[in-house]
């Protein structure tokens, strides 16, 4: 490991215990999440750059559980000093992942510790070794729940109530269960521990790697949650008609839409996110036509029967796998995105033919980029209508709710390992 060389200007038996760079790693990481808002998953690369592949995934679960418990990991830290520690204080930090190790993942004591005094030479090790000293012998436990961050509790609060708030603190204390889309329906046999929650589906256990389960090499699915099928599931068969699948990388959706019977063109404005998309194909056996574009210039060349806008949001629905989103989205980055929807579903509704439909979805928690963008397109486009979501197209526990939008929120499905928060409008286009 890296860090077992003794680092420059100390002798060999001052060197970094064995684990300590994948903690600094994590430290870098956190910060560019924190203070730097970048996402996780983009941060991830570069901060844990030279790290051994099971030392990288450590570091980034380290980070992940320290970002899904932050709130009462500080709550421990602050009530354990007089000392006030700022937010920003790299001690904090250190404590933080200190202590999401082992309160959360349950690292061995020994190695918590012997890992952050060196992230903290120079500051206050006291300090730190003492806190940590504490929650042994103390054991200090965490509350059952993961408290979201204040400012996300008071928004969804008022956007859906008090008990969905209540809801997404327990679907935040723990990573979701992997759900599986397929081609075509599966056999028992080979899942037989699996939940079918809806055809062409299967959810299983999390923490399982997914490239060791049956028939990934062939390509029979993909991973993809329950909620994030719903908008394909919303088109149906394609019988061979077009359609425009806008947003599409990684291609998720485009996999469904191929499966059933589209004559699918994937548009997206990522170059990287569409070599994904390619390799997904490619690993399916599943065809698509694939265009990179920006889809507020880009125009198809002739009118479609169909569109999917999988428009890009706040992704604040999908925060059990993204713990970072939480922490990094504000205000004004919803009202940003709602703005680019609003112009991308005026730009896509044009490209339909007369009587088409339009599947409007994002993974958001927030109106502003659900149910608002549709109400502000309806006013503007008389003719337009909703057609409703129907129980039959819909898995067993989710309904469309009285506007006839599918809106799955925090407590869904709870029993069975709950589900992203979606939005999903499926829109008439005037048939002259
Ligand atoms: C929610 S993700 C799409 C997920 C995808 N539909 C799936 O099921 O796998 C949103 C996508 O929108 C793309 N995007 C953002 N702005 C765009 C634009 N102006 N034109 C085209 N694509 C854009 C992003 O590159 C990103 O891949």
């Amino acid at each position: 490991m890296a860090d077992r060389r003794p680092r420059r200007g100390r002798g060999p038996a001052e060197a970094d215990p064995p684990g300590t760079a994948l903690r600094r790693a994590a430290l870098r990481l956190i910060d560019a999440v924190l203070r730097r808002g970048d996402p996780l998953d983009v941060a991830a690369h570069a901060a844990t750059q030279g790290l051994a592949p099971v030392d990288r995934a450590f570091a980034i679960a380290i980070v992940s559980e320290t970002l899904r418990w932050m709130g009462d990991i500080d709550a421990l830290i602050d009530g354990a000093t007089a000392q006030h520690l700022p937010e920003d204080v790299k001690s904090r930090a250190v404590l933080r992942i200190a202590l999401a190790q082992l309160l959360v993942l349950k690292t061995p004591p020994h190695a918590v510790v012997a890992t952050a005094l060196p992230l903290v030479a120079g500051g206050p090790r006291r300090l730190v070794h003492a806190i940590l000293s504490r929650a042994q012998q103390e054991e200090w436990q965490l509350p059952d729940a993961a408290n979201l961050p204040e400012t996300v509790a008071e928004r969804w609060a008022d956007q859906w109530g008090d008990a969905i708030v209540a809801e997404a603190s327990t679907t935040w204390s723990a990573p979701p269960p992997i759900d599986l889309s397929f081609a075509s329906e599966p056999g028992s046999e080979e899942w037989a521990d699996a939940i079918a929650l809806a055809p062409l589906h299967r959810r299983l256990p999390r923490g399982q790697a997914v490239e060791a389960l049956p028939g990934f090499r062939e390509g029979g699915w993909w991973v993809q949650d329950l909620a994030a099928s719903l908008p394909a599931r919303l088109l149906g068969a394609g019988e061979g008609r077009t359609i425009l699948d806008l947003c599409a990388a990684p291609g998720g959706k485009t996999m469904q839409l191929a499966a059933a019977g589209w004559n699918v063109v994937a548009v997206d404005a990522s170059a990287k996110r569409l070599a994904r998309l390619s390799e997904n194909l490619a690993r399916t056996g599943l065809s698509a036509e694939v265009v990179q574009g920006d889809i507020r210039k880009w125009a198809p060349d002739a009118p479609v029967d169909a569109i999917l806008l999988d428009a890009p949001c706040s992704a604040t629905g999908i925060f059990r796998r993204h713990p970072d989103v939480l922490h990094r989205i504000e205000p004004r980055q919803i009202a940003e995105m709602a703005e680019l929807q609003g112009e991308l579903l005026e730009r896509a509704a044009s490209w339909l033919k007369p009587g088409g439909t339009l599947v409007y979805a994002t993974c958001s928690l927030e109106r502003a980029e659900g149910e608002d963008r549709i109400a502000a397109f309806l006013d503007r486009h008389a003719g337009w209508t909703i057609e409703a979501a129907r129980i039959d197209e819909l898995p067993a526990g989710i309904s469309p709710d009285e506007s006839g939008f599918i809106r799955t929120l925090p407590g869904m499905l709870a029993e069975a390992g709950g589900l992203d928060g979606f939005f999903v409008a499926r829109l008439r286009a005037p048939s002259d």
